[in-house]
C-alpha cells in the first residue's frame, strides 16, 4: 500500500521496525514561524480561508518540506474544523485565539449536535488530503489528524481558549451524563472523520489531547481516554483506517502512558516533563514514542539545539520505534534556520546511534 514511498522511516519507526535513522517531523511544522506561511496567509485573508482552501492548505502544506530534511508531511487544517461544521460558528480574531458564536452548555444545546458530514461541511479536508497526496508524489507519508473528544469539547463548551477549561470540568463534576452524551457524539464524529481521511490518502492519523493533562488520574480515564480508545476501536473497523497506524498525544499525561499504550494504538507522543528512556520503559515495548524535545529550546542557539537534540536521541537510545518531535508544537517566533539545524542533528546523530 505504501510502496510508492521514497522514505518510510516514519512509518517503519511507527511500526518498530529498524531505520537507517531517526524520523523527525514537527508538531505545527507549517506556520507562523515561516515567513513564506504568513505570505499565504495574508494572500487567504484569514486563517480559516486558508485552512478551507485546498490548494491553499496544500501549499503551506508542503512550504516546511521545501526547507527542511522532514520525514513527514501533516495535513494543514485544524482541530476545531469538526466544531465548526457541527454548527458552532468558529473564527479567529486577529492576534487572538479561536472562538465559538454558539459555545454548548446545556442539554438542549447537546441534543442539536450531530455527526457531521464528512463529504459535505468538511469536504474541504478530504479535498486537501486527496490534492497533497498527489503533490507529494511519494516524497513522505501524510499524516491526518483530529482532536480528541475531551479537547474539543473542552473548547466547545468554554467557546474559547482557557488555561484551565474549568466550565466543562464543572460540567463533568455536575451533569457527567450530560458531558458523556457530548464525548459520545464527538468520538463518532471524530471517528468518521480520521477514516474519512484515511479514505482520501492520509497514511498515518494523530490524535491531539492537548488538554488531557488537566484532569486527575481517574477523570482522566472516564473522560479523555475512554473516548480515545473508542475512536481507535471504530477506525479498526473501517477497511482503510484499520491498516493506518495511530499516534495518541496527551499533553502533561506522562504518567498515563502504559493505560494509553493499551488501546490498540501504534504510538504514543510524548512531552518534555518525562525522560524518554522512563517512557520507554513504562510501556514495554507495545507501542513506538514519537517526542520530546521541548519548544523553547528552538528559541536558544545552535549548539544548545543540537545539544538537547543529542540528548533526547541519548535517551531514547538505539532501539526501533523513535519518531523524532517536539513536545508541543513549534511557536511563531523561532528562527526557521534553527528547525534547519535541529533537522540536521536528528538525522546525523540519529544514523550514528544505529551504528552502536
Ligand atoms: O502541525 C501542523 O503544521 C498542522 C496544522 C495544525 C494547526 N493546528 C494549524 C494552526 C494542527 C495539527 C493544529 C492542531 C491544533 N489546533 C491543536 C492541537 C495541537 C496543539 O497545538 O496543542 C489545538 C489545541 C488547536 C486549536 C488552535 N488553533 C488554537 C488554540 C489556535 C490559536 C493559537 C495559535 O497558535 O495561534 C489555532 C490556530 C492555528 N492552527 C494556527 C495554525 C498554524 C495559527 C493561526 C494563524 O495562522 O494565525
Amino acid at each position: 500500500m505504501n510502496q510508492d514511498l521514497k522514505n518510510d522511516r516514519f512509518l517503519r519507526a511507527l511500526r518498530r521496525e529498524p531505520t537507517d535513522t531517526t524520523p523527525i517531523w514537527v508538531m505545527r511544522q507549517a506556520g507562523r514561524y515561516l515567513p513564506e506561511y504568513r505570505a499565504t496567509r495574508a494572500r487567504a485573508g484569514s486563517f480559516m480561508a486558508l485552512a478551507q482552501h485546498p490548494e491553499l492548505a496544500c501549499e503551506v502544506t508542503l512550504q516546511p518540506l521545501e526547507r527542511f530534511d522532514l520525514d513527514a508531511a501533516i495535513l494543514f487544517s485544524d482541530i476545531l474544523t469538526v466544531p465548526d461544521a457541527m454548527g458552532l460558528g468558529l473564527s479567529f480574531a486577529a492576534g487572538e485565539g479561536p472562538q465559538f458564536a454558539r459555545p454548548v452548555r446545556n442539554a438542549a444545546d447537546i441534543d442539536r449536535l450531530g455527526v457531521p458530514d464528512m463529504e459535505g461541511e468538511l469536504r474541504y479536508v478530504t479535498d486537501a488530503v486527496r490534492l497533497i497526496r498527489r503533490e507529494l508524489q511519494g516524497r513522505v507519508p501524510l499524516i491526518g489528524f483530529s482532536g480528541s473528544p475531551w479537547t474539543l469539547a473542552c473548547y466547545m463548551v468554554e467557546g474559547q481558549g482557557s488555561r484551565d477549561f474549568a466550565t466543562l470540568k464543572a460540567m463533568c463534576w455536575n451533569e457527567p451524563a450530560l458531558a458523556h452524551r457530548l464525548l459520545d457524539v464527538l468520538a463518532r464524529s471524530v471517528a468518521q472523520y480520521l477514516a474519512a481521511q484515511a479514505v482520501a490518502g492520509a497514511q498515518a492519523l494523530m490524535i491531539f489531547d492537548t488538554w488531557g493533562g488537566l484532569l486527575g488520574p481517574a477523570p482522566f480515564r472516564e473522560f479523555s481516554l475512554r473516548y480515545m480508545a473508542q475512536v481507535v476501536d471504530t477506525l479498526k473497523t473501517n477497511a482503510h483506517a484499520r491498516e493506518l497506524p495511530v499516534i495518541l498525544f496527551s499533553k502533561g499525561a506522562g504518567m498515563h502512558l502504559p493505560t494509553m499504550a493499551d488501546t490498540g494504538c501504534a504510538a504514543l507522543g510524548v512531552d518534555w516533563t518525562i525522560d524518554l528512556d522512563q517512557a520507554r520503559r513504562a510501556v514495554a515495548g507495545k507501542v513506538a514514542l514519537q517526542g520530546n524535545l521541548d519548544p523553547a529550546v528552538l528559541r536558544s542557539n545552535p549548539d544548545t539545539i543540537r545539544r538537547e537534540t543529542r540528548a533526547v536521541l541519548d535517551s531514547y537510545g538505539n532501539h526501533p520505534g523513535h519518531v523524532f518531535n517536539l513536545g508541543h508544537g513549534i511557536t511563531p517566533e523561532v528562527d526557521p534556520e534553527h528547525v534547519k539545524v535541529l533537522v540536521d542533528e536528528v538525522h546525523s546523530y540519529g544514523r550514528t546511534l544505529r551504528m552502536t
